[in-house]
């Protein structure tokens, strides 16, 4: 058997599987998230930590863990964990979704300046990032940031107390901002910009290989052999596109979740741009990702708050007849990180007429956030032949299709919705040799559902429609 470990932002989901990716079991467990000030979001490693061992001997109950070759992991990326010389947390998590850091962020890309970010690491700062929450840390709780022994990303905590490792890999480092992404090393310049050194950081893999095996201590907790293999594992987005077999130019994978993200595989490096994150990606290659800030959450938003509707799915598939024609939807609604990265830009209706429906509003939405994934597509320069499709959104046969014509390429859903924790699976399969490569791994364990083909009269429309919505917010700038 096998397992991965998803370690997200609400629950810690644990999935089994045998040698042919069959899930045999499954659990999951729910931790809390604190917002101890305006901007804030931390989490308590320990927490995650616990989940784990509830989730595992759970599953021990029904199943002899002691068979299971080999274990990895799909985590939340950026979190900052640190721990003292004698391995105890001393702080909660910064989350990747905490918002402390303007000052910090700023700082590094108007006085170290982006240019320089850009040649070091291959990315510029975003506030989520790890460098940030390293230099707000510093900066706020000196005699913390003095005690630091170790620096971790949040799976690597799981990591470390199953197999005693101080480990991670070079998808999730990429978004610390200390990471080389092109060589795959630490960046020695945002080391000394930081104030840190490499003594605090863990040894670097690639996700699919072996760290380690999991330690006496660990295994006596929940019934895992000792000779279980602790494989790296990886961030969420790179793993994730593992489960859906992203790992080629041929095809990218879209999420339709809260945040919207295209993700493309790419064989070389490639900078593309500041909005767009270069990334190394868990199969040994690099990535590209747009990260649109309001997808889904956009529509939940419009459906929740302003419609007050119960009934979401039915709302979303009436838009099937409406026309949104002259009516356009900016999901701007947090500001926007990719591809135009604006943290003030501004969500809006443009183009209201009396002869406008509640419908023809909701297609609006749906249609405002699909040419926002066309606008990271198109900043990526990459041809893809079709996207695979994940996340909530896939409900949606209506959105899919306009996902399709607005993309201009093929939309394929997948049979099984597992993403991250398929991801983590196929990486410890990989890494006990059950399969040569992820290539042929994906090949095998990874089977679509539906196609939705694009209508080139309606791609013409959404082409005309993507241009006039890039005017639209450049002309709304000169407003703010
Ligand atoms: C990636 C990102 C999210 C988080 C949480 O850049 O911010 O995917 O990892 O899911």
């Amino acid at each position: 058997m096998y397992i991965g470990v998803d370690l997200g932002t609400s629950s810690l989901k644990v999935l089994v599987s045998d040698v042919d990716g069959k899930i045999l079991d499954y659990e999951r467990k729910e931790y809390p998230i604190y917002y101890p000030k305006k901007d804030y979001s931390e989490q308590v490693p320990e927490d995650w930590y616990n989940a784990l061992i509830t989730t595992l001997k759970k599953l021990g109950e029904r199943n002899s863990l002691d068979n299971v070759r080999a274990i990895s992991f799909c985590g939340q990326m950026h979190g900052l964990v640190i721990l003292d010389s004698n391995d105890n947390v001393l702080r909660p998590a910064i989350l990747w979704n905490d918002n402390r850091t303007s000052e910090e962020t700023r700082y590094l890309n108007e006085t170290i300046g982006k240019e320089k970010l850009l040649e070091w690491t291959g990315n510029i700062a975003f506030n989520g990032f790890t460098a940030p929450k390293l230099l707000w840390l510093k900066k706020n709780e000196k005699k913390t940031f003095d005690k630091i022994a170790k620096i971790m990303l949040p799976k690597d905590y799981l990591v470390y107390k199953m197999s005693d490792i101080h480990a991670s890999d070079v998808s999730d480092n990429s978004g610390t901002l200390y990471f080389d992404v092109k060589n795959k090393i630490w960046s020695k310049d945002m080391l000394s910009v930081i104030g840190i050194d490499e003594g605090q950081l863990p040894k670097i893999y690639e996700s699919f290989e072996v760290v380690g095996t999991v330690s006496k201590k660990f295994s006596t907790l929940t019934g895992l052999s000792t000779n279980t293999k602790v494989v790296a594992g990886g961030g969420d987005q790179a793993v994730g596109a593992i489960g859906t077999g992203t790992i080629d130019g041929e095809g990218i994978s879209v999420s339709l979740g809260t945040s919207g993200v295209v993700f493309a595989s790419t064989d070389e490096y490639k900078n593309v741009g500041e909005g767009i994150h270069s990334f190394c990606h868990s199969n040994g290659k690099y990535h590209l990702m747009g990260c649109m800030l309001s997808c889904a959450g956009s529509l939940e938003f419009w459906l929740n708050n302003i419609l007050n509707t119960t009934e979401f799915d039915k709302d979303v598939e009436a838009i099937k007849g409406a026309s949104a024609g002259g009516l356009f939807f900016l999901p701007y609604l947090a500001g926007e990180r990719s591809p135009i990265n604006d943290p003030n830009a501004k969500g809006t209706f443009f183009g209201l007429t009396l002869g406008h429906t509640r419908e023809d509003m909701t297609r609006a939405v749906v249609e405002g956030v699909s040419l926002g994934l066309k606008d990271c597509y198109l900043h990526m320069g990459i041809n893809a032949k079709y996207a695979r499709v994940i996340g909530g959104g896939v409900k949606s046969p209506e959105w899919l299709q306009i996902l399709a014509d607005c993309l201009g390429i093929e939309i394929r859903t997948l049979k099984t919705n597992e993403g991250g924790g398929l991801g983590a699976i196929i990486l410890a399969m990989v890494a006990d040799w059950a399969y040569k490569d992820i290539e042929q791994a994906t090949k095998k364990l990874i089977t679509y559902k539906n196609h939705y083909t694009p209508n080139p009269s309606k791609t013409k429309f959404y082409n005309d429609k993507y241009t006039k919505f890039k005017q639209l917010y450049s002309l709304l700038q000169k407003t703010k």
